[in-house]
């Protein structure tokens, strides 16, 4: 046997392909097996593979024409499952990822929101990509605790919409132990919210299904081609369950990480009394309790789930990446259930710095300005990836970046290998200093951000709606 279908085998052994839990029914992604025994050094295989099904399954329901019997290809996953496994490790810990391309294409390892050098970013500005057969090794130090994510960095709308995604987290021994975590990687695939009872849970050959169906164009209400779907038209899946039920033990605190992998929907989270406790790049400078809470593609948020006696439902509003809300009803994507009857849960005492946001002194060191829509076409500074200005910045320094969208269209600002401070949106400075790797920019609005350049390399800065990066909604920072 190779060593490659020993390690398939290996992987779909140990876990079901939905990370599902067959006890509670909804459970967090399974975690990566660690191959290496050293306490600091987490080494973990991933396989990248096509996932099929025989076309008899399928029924003619997508109107194909496929034999039956005939094997198709719908979509892609990391060691059999999605959302791929989780890497979980501890803040100073070596992570070591042997990626095996079994894809057609070529694929690659992007680490979004940390601080990777930069032959480990997974980009092909530079360097090769992953060819199909080949295993490429990547190794970095964890350096910061936080909620972060991996996907592929080409291909990104077939590959990442296929199934390519998964989370790292990086824990920080320092903070308070829940005494539950949970990690919610959304999704959202063409389906409609009339759609949510169809016997999905937990099924990834139906969200690959429908992925293969708004891949084909076979699905009329797929607006992916603009790169914005319509938000009713989406069906927003909990690791590939539409709107589960989660059973939680009454009393419980849970940590829920949470990643929006969708490549352009946009989640408007609301259920009865939020507490965010972390954002992008871990926690936040102080609980934030909001009413709502937007999460852009790309962006991960942490709550604290505090389980009481009564059930709760997760919504999402409508949002459109033209900003506001699509009339129809908000959707329930997530049910909690409270079991047992435990005493009532007393949120933990998480060590918030409460650090003052950086004053912003008015100066620009960087603009970027979002423009187009129009044909089709998207640009940063008038200008379409790869005839792009790279722009310099020394290392060692800082800088302000002053990011206006003059489109009709939201875009989720990202840029790769650093965290960045945000001094104001449209003006307003936030409460206390918020640390983001990717941040919305709204339509006319303007979002102005401090950048530590302490991470040489040659950087992409990009819209994170995936049909917007590659339609060239990208450019370079060298920070040298
Ligand atoms: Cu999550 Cu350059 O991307
Ligand atoms: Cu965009």
């Amino acid at each position: 046997m190779t060593l490659l279908a020993t390690l398939l085998l290996a992987c779909s052994s140990g876990h079901r392909p939905d990370g599902g839990d067959a006890a509670s029914g909804f459970a967090s992604p399974a975690e990566a097996e660690d191959l290496d025994a050293a306490a600091d050094v987490l080494h973990v295989a991933l396989v990248a593979d096509e996932r099929t099904e025989t076309a008899a399954a399928k029924s003619g329901d997508h109107g194909d024409t496929t034999a039956s019997g005939e094997t198709v290809v719908t979509g892609y996953a990391y060691n059999g499952q999605v959302p791929g496994p989780t890497l979980r490790a501890k803040v100073g810990d070596t992570i070591v990822v042997d990626l095996t391309n079994e894809l057609d294409a070529t694929t690659t390892l992007h680490w979004h929101g940390m601080a990777v050098p930069y032959a480990m970013d997974g980009v092909v500005w530079r360097d090769d990509p992953v060819e199909p057969g080949e295993t490429r090794r990547y190794e970095f130090v964890a350096d910061r605790a936080g909620t972060f994510w991996y996907h592929p960095h080409v291909n990104v709308v077939d590959q990442v919409e296929g199934g390519l995604y998964g989370v790292v987290v990086v824990e920080d021994p320092a903070e308070p132990v829940a005494d539950r975590e949970l990690v919610i990687v959304w999704q959202a695939t063409a389906g409609g919210t009339g759609s949510h009872d169809d016997g999905m849970d937990g099924d990834i050959h139906d969200t690959g299904a429908a992925t293969a169906a708004a891949k084909s164009g076979g699905d009329d209400h797929d607006h992916s081609a603009h790169g914005v779907s319509d938000p009713a038209d989406l069906l927003w899946t909990a690791n590939g369950s539409a709107s589960p039920t989660v059973e939680l033990p009454a009393g419980e605190r849970v940590r829920v990480r949470m990643l929006n992998a969708a490549k352009a929907g946009y989640l408007d989270l609301t259920w009865p009394g939020m507490r965010r406790i972390g954002g992008d790049q871990g926690l936040l400078g102080a609980l934030d309790e909001p009413e709502r809470f937007l999460m852009a593609p790309g962006d991960r948020a942490e709550f604290e789930w505090v389980v009481g006696d009564d059930g709760f439902s997760v919504e999402t509003g409508l949002w459109t990446a033209n900003g506001g809300q699509a009339a129809g009803a908000a959707p329930t994507i997530l049910s909690i259930a409270p079991t047992g009857g435990g005493a009532s849960g007393v949120p933990l005492e998480w060590p918030f710095d409460g650090a003052a946001p950086t004053e912003d002194a008015g100066n620009t060191d960087l603009a970027y300005v979002f423009t187009g829509g129009a044909d089709g076409t998207w640009a940063i500074n008038g200008e379409v990836y790869p005839d792009v200005t790279v722009e310099t910045l020394p290392l060692g320094t800082e800088a302000v970046l002053d990011v206006r969208n003059l489109s009709p269209s939201e875009h989720p600002f990202h840029l790769h290998g650093h965290r960045f401070e945000v001094l104001s949106v449209d003006g307003v400075a936030p409460a206390v200093r918020t640390w983001e790797d990717t941040v919305n920019v709204g339509v006319l609005s303007r979002v102005r951000l401090r950048l530590v350049a302490d991470n040489a390399g040659d950087w992409m800065v990009h819209c994170h709606l995936l049909d917007h990066e590659e339609g060239g909604m990208m450019t370079i920072l060298r920070i040298e």
